[in-house]
């Protein structure tokens, strides 16, 4: 972990600022913190995780289709978007998963360092290797952010777990949210055939009323595109996403029945929020 990313870290027991010594993190009340071997710190509250997050196998899934570049159109819009509003200071991935989108944008600005907060463990140690200016950080989305007040420059957020009043503590004055939804269209073919969760149409309304009285809409832009993919890369996309927990049993069998080639269509809303 990098010490420029740590000295942005708080405590998750009382709040305190997190000062590095050798490989722990350490806040003047004298509460201390480990890195793992793996390279992540895990600041997770008294009440201890919600529940362990994504599987070993959903994030490896994620890895594997990620690195395929599937999902490439939506990397480079996030990118794009985030590159545009950055005035500086580093950036702080809620749900970042395999960190895969925070390394993106980190290239993107050469001058800035990324933390990538994850509830699992499995994500965690994969974040904590995605780029040489990222550190991850084991913390719950739900709970105060272990980040100090006004330290951080943008906020990204990619199909995960948001926490509007935390994030606007945790960005400066004039910082952005950049967020990832799924549009109603996302993965429609797939949704229908193997019968998985569908987004809600009331979606892009439950965002601006979740971030209503902390953020200013800046714009959006939607971004659709087909997927090539064979019937492993499909039962890749299903496993890294939550169907994996709610049809494990019966879908390899019913994805192998999919005609082939199977059309998909990715459908996703890139927006842009100010911090009020
Ligand atoms: C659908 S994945 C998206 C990951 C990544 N943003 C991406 O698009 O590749 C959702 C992520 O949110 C994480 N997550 C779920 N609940 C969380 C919580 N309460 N706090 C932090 N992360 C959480 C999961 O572990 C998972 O990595």
């Amino acid at each position: 972990m990098l010490d420029e990313v740590a000295r942005l870290l708080a405590c998750p027991h009382c709040g305190g600022g997190l000062e590095p010594a050798d490989r722990t993190l350490r806040c003047s009340a004298n509460h201390a913190f480990d890195l793992a071997k793996q390279g992540y710190v895990s600041l997770l509250g008294g009440r201890g995780a919600p529940g362990p997050g994504d599987t070993a196998e959903m994030v490896a899934a994620r890895a594997d289709f990620l690195a395929a570049g599937h999902y490439a159109p939506i990397v480079e819009a996030l990118a794009d978007s985030a590159a545009d509003v950055h005035t500086g200071g580093p950036l702080l991935d809620l749900g970042a998963g395999t960190g895969h989108y925070l390394a993106h944008v980190l290239e993107r600005l050469p001058a800035e360092a990324g933390i990538a907060l994850d509830v699992s463990k499995y994500a965690s140690r994969r974040a904590a290797k995605g780029h040489p200016r990222a550190s991850a950080v084991l913390a719950d989305a739900w709970q105060a952010l272990p980040v100090r007040d006004g330290v951080v420059g943008s906020v990204l957020n990619v199909f995960a777990p948001r926490n509007p009043a935390e994030t606007h503590r945790v960005l400066r004055p004039g910082g952005h949210l950049v967020v990832v939804t799924p549009n109603s269209g996302h993965l429609a073919e797939l949704v229908s055939a193997l019968d998985l969760l569908s987004v809600d149409e009331r979606k892009p309304q439950r965002l601006a009323d979740q971030l209503a009285g902390h953020f200013e809409p800046v714009g959006s832009n939607v971004r659709e595109f087909p997927l090539n993919l064979d019937v492993a890369e499909i039962a890749t996309l299903v496993g890294m996403g939550p169907n994996a927990w709610h049809l494990a049993e019966s879908l390899p069998a019913r994805i192998a029945e999919l005609p082939t080639p199977f059309p998909i269509t990715a459908s996703v809303t890139v927006s842009v929020h100010r911090r009020s």
